[in-house]
């Protein structure tokens, strides 16, 4: 029964991407008034709560993650499907909406701390694994599995570090590789415009000043969740700082109030001179949707963006959506990975491991991230087949200099990125760089050294 609730999902999904399925609809005529299919923001279809462990049953293997709604869902369904057919388990997709995983992660901790696991939740790699669950002893080291299906060789140093602890022991499969320092455009409207995108932050200025000109909104923000407020800082931030100063900053080894991250704060107070009234009623998929629609000319989001073009508003790469590193970041990559591991007395602990299995597969990757919008965590992805966007960002991942982000939990421990978080929300509201820029050094005192 609980497998059919999966089938619901999907086909809400599909009817969402493919109109009446005569196959000729405007994926865009599908979303509802906020921008998203109507699904984004829902609990999984039918009687599992994923705040109530007591609704799954006990034999299944249940999935935890935020993928839920447009941009996010059609990969993890599709990686289910190929698991249940694999390996015949009975799976309860156990998706918490919200971008960026906040509310999840509520729901995660409290389940956690209720010593009610579900089988594998998703959780970047880097601080938010190693420093919140590993560090409280509530996940199985997976080393054997890494020894039995030699995944050793086939993910990058820089992935095997973040997932692994002092003593060698390593606890997640990434299952991809998201960038966050992406500008989106809107190919027709730089070219009815006749504009190239920037890639500087002298270009980005000069080129929203036409674009004002010319009646379109340059940038679009959607802040309604305030984690894409810390999501755009860090680019801004890169952007300014350069990587070497960037990971100095998270390593506890730069000064916070230094000029330059005063002026990431100026810079990205210039930027949002350019964005949309509306923004704090939108979230990232409805920002997009603005320069999907050609409302707006620039995103600055994570290539999950590119999902939600080219998998549900079927948009093509490079004819209708154009992609630069965001501003002065060319030659650095924000890295987002999404790992999935296994807690501590795992419900159905065979099952899940034949789950870790399927994502860490050449099959499983090459399934979930052409949908997804990232690139194969693995190395021996088969790229070839990836559409331009992702042939183009895994070339990147290869040259730039790689840096971890500290919206997607990655580059600092728990409680220093709250403190950033509360103090880039307050930032919004007062614009004092100043400010800002004390209120992290504070946090890096407290927390990063
Ligand atoms: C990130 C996650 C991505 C995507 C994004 C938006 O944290 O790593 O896979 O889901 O949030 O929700």
């Amino acid at each position: 029964m609980k497998r059919a609730l999966v089938a619901v999902a999907a086909c809400a999904l599909l009817l969402a991407a493919c109109g009446d399925g005569n196959g000729e609809e405007d994926p865009l005529a599908g979303l509802d008034a906020n921008g998203d299919n109507g699904d984004n923001g829902e609990e999984p279809a039918g009687d599992v709560d994923p705040e109530d462990p007591d609704t799954v049953p006990d034999d299944a293997v249940e999935i935890f993650s935020w993928w839920t709604g447009a941009g996010e869902e059609a990969g993890l369904l599709a990686l289910i499907d190929m698991f249940e057919s694999e390996y015949g388990h009975e799976v309860v997709n156990s998706a918490v909406a919200g971008g960026a995983g906040t509310d999840a992660q509520a729901v995660l901790t409290s389940r956690m701390q209720a010593g009610q696991p579900p089988s594998s939740f998703q959780i970047h790699a880097g601080r938010a694994l190693l420093d919140q669950w590993v560090a409280a002893d509530a996940m199985e080291p997976l080393n054997d599995l890494y020894d039995e299906e030699g995944w050793w060789e086939v993910f990058p140093d820089e992935l095997l570090e973040m997932t692994t602890d002092e003593d060698g022991n390593i606890y997640s499969v990434p299952v991809n590789v998201h960038r966050s320092n992406v500008l989106f455009t809107n190919t027709q409207v730089f070219e009815d415009n006749d504009l190239t995108p920037p890639t500087t932050f002298d270009e980005f200025f000069e080129v929203a000043d036409a674009l004002e000109a010319a009646g379109v909104t340059p940038l679009a923000l959607g802040d309604n969740e305030s984690w894409t407020l810390l999501h755009t800082w860090e680019t801004v931030l890169l952007g300014t700082v350069g990587p070497e100063t960037y990971q100095a900053l998270f390593d506890g080894e730069a000064d916070w109030q230094s000029p330059e991250v005063v002026e990431s704060f100026e810079n990205l107070e210039r930027m949002f001179g350019y964005i949309n009234d509306d923004h704090s009623a939108r979230n990232w998929q409805d920002a997009a949707q603005l320069v999907a629609e050609g409302e707006a000319a620039m995103n600055i989001m994570g290539d999950w963006a590119q999902g939600y073009f080219s998998t549900d508003l079927e948009m093509e790469p490079e004819t209708d959506f154009g992609w630069e590193p965001t501003p002065g970041t060319d030659g650095s990559f924000i890295t987002v990975v999404d790992t999935f591991g296994l807690p501590e007395d795992a419900p159905n602990r065979e099952g899940t491991l034949d789950w870790l299995r399927v994502l860490g597969s050449v099959e499983g990757q090459d399934t979930f991230n052409p949908l997804k919008g990232s690139i194969p965590a693995r190395l021996d992805g088969n790229i070839a087949e990836y559409n331009e966007y992702g042939q183009d960002t895994y070339n990147d991942f290869q040259d730039d200099s790689l840096v971890p982000s500290l919206a997607h939990n990655s580059a600092a421990p728990p409680n220093f990125t709250d403190a950033a978080m509360s103090a880039v929300v307050e930032w919004m509201a007062q614009r004092d760089a100043e400010r800002s820029a004390e209120q992290l050094e504070q946090a890096a005192d407290d927390f990063l050294r």
